[in-house]
């Protein structure tokens, strides 16, 4: 079938600036007219003539509202710039996991992500849409600030309105666009995905475990995103789990209502369900699949942090790691330093780096890093080029397998091990953007006098002497590229931090996140809560939160 090619003019849109992972807004704002379309041409001109002409792009999403909308839109206009070929999940599914999976594997050109990510879907809640490069990981800073300089110009887009393809059917389609071909793929989401699980974890052994003899009493719950069908495959059909072991597993636009975000605040059924005690491992992941929640027996609680360096410490009980070696780990800032003390232990260098999973990607590029991970539910690896949830269950699961222990024992083992970095994070969503940026300015001015170093903060009983304060920024060691004003830092004598940043993933307004850390070395089995208390206040009276935001507390913590 021959398709012409039109182009559109159009005019720009403010604020068409990817955040920490991509463009994040309001559907009512995507579903503007042209507001989707500019910024896919946007994404395809910053990618380039190299990369779009004669390109592969692999395209997908986690099933939230507009997907279809907006993957059509990707299609035709895909088409019209010269693209040669979609590789597409069936129905538009694709984990962002997968995604970055099938661009490694069948080495594409990129890739386009419908996400929000763990934010709400539905008409009235977010959609998203962010670009992944040739090594699968998310595009980096100068490939985005092209994309925003290119939104601020452009004047038209090209589509190609007479294609369309079903979907729902797993095929090849294939069209004349002016005289060139162009193929789209409609491709088994989750195929590509098992088979690297495969390959990466001991399934005998796993399935052994999960279904054997003494069946495991696992709760994985998929909180109605993209990662139902995969979680369906790997613990039901592969590992052998019963049905009942898997939860929420179809992905639904408005994900029945859920907030698809793997914490105790979001994720409570799943902490209510594990504190009935019926469960000896609860996980759950966010819309997209990227982010993971471990529970133990009784909902004990792993920290994205502690989860890390456990993984860490057990490499060696993945074959992947034990066939491929481990040249090194990183976290980003905020995240808390327990993996400093296995990188040191086992001899190995550690990066800290600004958040955002895009920052890794280069370490790993350049096989400086094998396992990393983030404070906000992101674990992974070098086996694909993003966080990845059911990888970090499988790896928990592995460590369970190797060592016969409960997760709460692995866990506190650890503590006794290196020591604890108590941590927990405070959020306050949706803020006024002004005064939150004004808190911001007026707490790097204060944290960064010379006098500020040496400055005791008493309370509740604990005394906190200042080594540093600053705004992190950040070299990167392969490319040299820096990224400044990543998040204020006070670092006290004893290790122990305060950190303060502005969100880069919300959709409106601005979510002010303070980060806090506190560091025992034997004083390890206490409640974190209490532990942490006199810093909390200290991290409060400092930045004045209550003044700037007018909140009394947080509305997330984890
Ligand atoms: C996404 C990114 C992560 C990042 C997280 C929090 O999940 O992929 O890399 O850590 O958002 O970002 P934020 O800017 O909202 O703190
Ligand atoms: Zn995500």
């Amino acid at each position: 079938m021959t398709v012409t090619v039109k182009t559109v003019p159009t005019t720009p849109f403010e604020g068409q600036k990817p955040g920490t992972s991509g463009l994040r807004k309001k559907v009512k704002v995507f579903a503007e007219k042209n507001y989707t379309e500019n910024f896919i041409q946007c994404i395809l001109e910053a990618a380039g003539e190299s990369v779009i002409n004669g390109s592969l792009l692999v395209v997908g999403g986690d099933g939230r509202f507009f997907l279809k909308e907006a993957i059509d839109i990707i299609i035709k206009m895909s088409a019209a710039n010269g693209v040669s070929r979609l590789m597409i999940g069936q129905n538009g599914i694709l984990s962002t996991p997968a995604v970055s999976s099938l661009i490694r594997s069948n080495k594409a050109n990129g890739g386009i992500i419908c996400t929000a990510s763990h934010n709400p879907g539905g008409p009235d809640n977010d959609f998203g849409i962010k670009f992944n490069c040739e090594n699968g990981g998310p595009a980096p800073d100068a490939f985005t600030n092209k994309m925003f300089d290119i939104s601020k110009t452009i004047k038209e887009y090209k589509i190609a309105e007479g294609i369309n393809v079903d979907l729902n059917v797993i095929g090849t389609n294939k069209f004349d666009v002016n005289g060139k071909p162009f193929v789209v793929d409609v491709i088994d989401a989750v195929a590509n995905y098992v088979e690297l699980m495969k390959e990466i974890f001991d399934f005998g052994k796993l399935k052994e475990f999960v279904s054997g003899s003494k069946p495991l009493k696992m709760r994985i719950d998929g909180l109605n995103g993209v990662t139902g069908p995969y979680v369906r495959e790997i613990f039901v059909n592969q590992l052998g789990a019963s049905d009942s072991n898997v939860v929420h597993t179809i992905p639904l636009p408005d994900f029945g209502n859920l907030h698809p975000d793997p914490n105790l605040t979001y994720a409570k059924d799943l902490v209510d369900q594990l504190s009935a005690g019926d469960y000896d491992i609860g996980a759950a992941f966010d819309g997209d699949g990227d982010r993971n929640m471990i529970l133990g027996h009784k909902a004990f609680f792993v920290t994205p942090n502690d989860s890390l360096a456990i993984i860490a410490d057990f490499v060696d009980c993945i074959p992947y790691f034990k066939k491929n070696g481990v040249t090194g780990f990183a976290r980003s800032m905020p995240t808390a330093a327990a993996l400093d003390r296995v990188a040191k232990a086992k001899n190995l260098e550690v990066f800290e780096t600004p958040t955002g999973w895009k920052y890794f990607g280069n370490l790993m590029d350049a096989n400086r890093l094998c396992l990393c991970g983030e404070e906000s539910f992101g674990t992974g690896s070098n086996h694909i080029r993003e966080k990845d949830g059911i990888w970090a269950a499988l790896a928990w699961l592995s460590i369970m397998e190797h060592t016969k222990k409960s997760i709460e024992e692995i866990s506190k083992d650890f503590w006794k091990k290196y020591g604890r970095n108590y941590f927990t994070r405070y959020d306050y969503e949706e803020c006024e953007l002004a005064p939150c940026n004004q808190m911001m300015t007026d707490l790097e001015n204060l944290i960064t006098k010379p006098e500020f170093v040496g400055k005791e903060f008493s309370n509740g009983g604990k005394i906190y002497k200042v080594k540093l304060g600053d705004n992190f920024s950040y070299k990167d060691p392969i490319d040299g590229s820096v990224a400044t004003n990543q998040g204020l830092r006070i670092i006290f004598e004893d290790g122990s931090r305060i950190v303060m940043r502005l969100s880069g993933t919300g959709s409106s307004g601005a979510t002010v996140r303070m980060y806090i850390e506190a560091y025992e070395a034997t004083n390890v089995l206490e409640a974190a809560s209490e532990m942490l208390k006199p810093l909390i206040n200290i991290a409060l009276e400092i930045s004045q939160m209550k003044k700037y935001t007018g909140r009394d507390a947080p509305t997330v913590i984890t």
